[in-house]
């Protein structure tokens, strides 16, 4: 089939990659030029250097026969006489603080779209296009864009809802491997094109097929990532409380007695110190806001939003209120500025949180290392932008981060953080702080604070330093 994508990001570079590798013909386009250049380079290195995620590199070059990545416009008029169906995945970031999704970047796409729409086949419109909405969108969304593109005299076009539910950090093998492809459509004509799109997956014993109508779609895809959400916010909010609030129990004891029943499940029982990256919090305010106006209760979304801020806060709060340690004129390392392991991804990590008090504390130097997201961090925190950002430096090592701190905190859960115990041992000598804010050190608490370190960590009350 002849598919195009909208949208280079994780979803559409993840997602047009496997579907080349399918065997369909994918034209991606994507207004950011040099994201461009750099996944169509067909080399792999380049192409992670842009998007960090295992196999994409090696998938894209595989693959550099059935896909090709543009920026122009003109490449898309020229592809749309022949598509099958375009996959719109575009950025819907929450706007202002009420939880509305940003719909611009879809709208704005849709709009170039429309116009090369109109004229395909010589303005015949003759080929049958289905429109796939793989953003998470409002639920209402498949109607919208219906009639965006109607207004615009787009015909011959059906709208389906087919929500991604990919993984950061394991996006490729898990687009690969998928619990369940979901579309939400209204034709048998509509499904029939999605079923050839996915063909692959169709008769997988372990692919979980569901067809479903629009709304249902893009409902179904907020609640899954509500579900998730809400999961781990109970994890930091009552089992993290609870091994934090009695001497004598650890968290990974909890969790292995409560996830060993079936009902409850085994995901989600890790203790950290905030819920970030691009979808739960994002998707759980839109959730919050579209229930609001239908008048509907939404307490308990909004006591887990509140619950994600409180975790964060707590823990930095801990170091004055446990250790009795004060940041400001301090220098402290911040190990990882991803949201999580295995990305480049940054959105709503909780480095960013973590800085800004940090800043805001007066803090004397923030030292950092993150061993694929330092890149994103420098652009975010510009120094052309703000004077503040001086005091944050970037290192290619954790020994040189960690050299010279007075306290370090752990924020990703990089696998190679687990080691970090015996790099601080070498380089920062007792008496020191240790934040752990994902529980990386644990199985080391007892010896580190033995040897004098204070750790504070989520999931475990605070170790005081025996040698002071
Ligand atoms: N990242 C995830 O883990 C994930 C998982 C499931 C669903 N989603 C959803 O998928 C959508 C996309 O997410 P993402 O993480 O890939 O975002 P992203 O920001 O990584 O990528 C979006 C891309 O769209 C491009 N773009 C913006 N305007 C455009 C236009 N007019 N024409 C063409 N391209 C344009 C941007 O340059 C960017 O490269 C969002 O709705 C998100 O909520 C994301």
């Amino acid at each position: 089939m002849k598919l195009i994508y909208f949208g280079a990001g994780f979803v559409g570079a993840c997602s047009a990659a496997v579907m080349a590798d399918s065997g369909h013909d994918v034209l991606v386009y994507d207004i950011d030029k040099i994201k461009i250049q750099m996944l169509g380079s067909g080399d792999r290195d380049t192409i992670e250097k842009c998007l960090f995620e295992k196999g994409l590199g090696d998938m894209l070059v595989r693959n550099t026969k059935r896909i090709v990545f543009s920026n122009q416009i003109d490449d898309v008029a020229g592809a749309v006489n022949e598509a099958d169906a375009i996959f719109m995945c575009l950025p819907t970031p929450d706007k202002g603080t009420d939880g509305g999704s940003d719909l611009s970047f879809y709208e704005n796409a849709a709009a170039d779209l429309s116009k090369i729409l109109k004229t395909r086949n010589d303005s015949t419109q003759s080929k049958y296009v289905v429109i796939v909405n793989k953003s998470t969108v409002p639920i209402n969304m498949a109607e919208r864009a219906s009639e965006i593109f109607n207004f615009a005299g787009v015909i011959n076009l059906g709208v389906v809802s087919n929500p991604e539910f990919l993984v950061e950090g394991k996006a490729v093998d898990g687009s690969l491997k998928p619990d369940r492809i979901v579309i939400g459509g209204k034709s048998e004509r509509d499904f029939a094109v999605m079923r050839n799109v996915y063909q692959r997956f169709i008769t997988s014993p372990t692919v979980k097929y569901i067809e479903v109508n629009p709304r249902e779609a893009a409902a179904g895809k907020l609640l899954a990532n509500y579900y998730l959400f809400s999961r781990l916010i109970s994890t930091y909010e009552v089992m993290g409380r609870v091994a934090e609030s009695f001497e004598g129990i650890e968290f990974e004891k909890l969790r292995d007695i409560v996830s060993s029943d079936d009902r409850i499940g085994k995901w989600g029982f890790y203790d950290s110190v905030y819920s970030g990256g691009s979808c739960f919090i994002k998707d759980s305010k839109s959730l919050k806001k579209q229930l609001t106006e239908t008048g509907a209760n939404v307490e308990h979304v909004k006591r887990m939003l509140e619950g994600n801020d409180f975790q964060l806060n707590n823990f930095y709060a801990r170091a004055k209120r446990d250790a009795g340690f004060n940041f400001a004129d301090r220098k402290v390392t911040i190990m990882g500025a991803a949201f999580k392991r295995d990305t480049n991804d940054i959105r709503n990590s909780p480095a960013i949180k973590i800085i800004e008090l940090l800043l805001s504390d007066k803090v004397k130097e923030i030292r950092i290392y993150d061993p694929a997201a330092m890149p994103m961090f420098q652009k975010l925190f510009d120094t052309a932008k703000d004077e503040r950002f001086k005091i944050i430096k970037y290192f290619n090592t954790e020994e040189e981060a960690l050299s010279s701190s007075d306290a370090c905190m752990i924020l990703t859960d990089w696998p190679k953080f687990r080691t970090l115990g015996e790099t601080i041992k070498k380089s920062c000598p007792a008496p020191y702080l240790i934040l752990d804010g994902r529980r990386m050190l644990a199985g080391q608490f007892d010896e580190l604070s033995a040897l004098g370190y204070d750790i504070i960590a989520v999931g475990s009350p605070f170790y005081k330093g025996n040698k002071k």
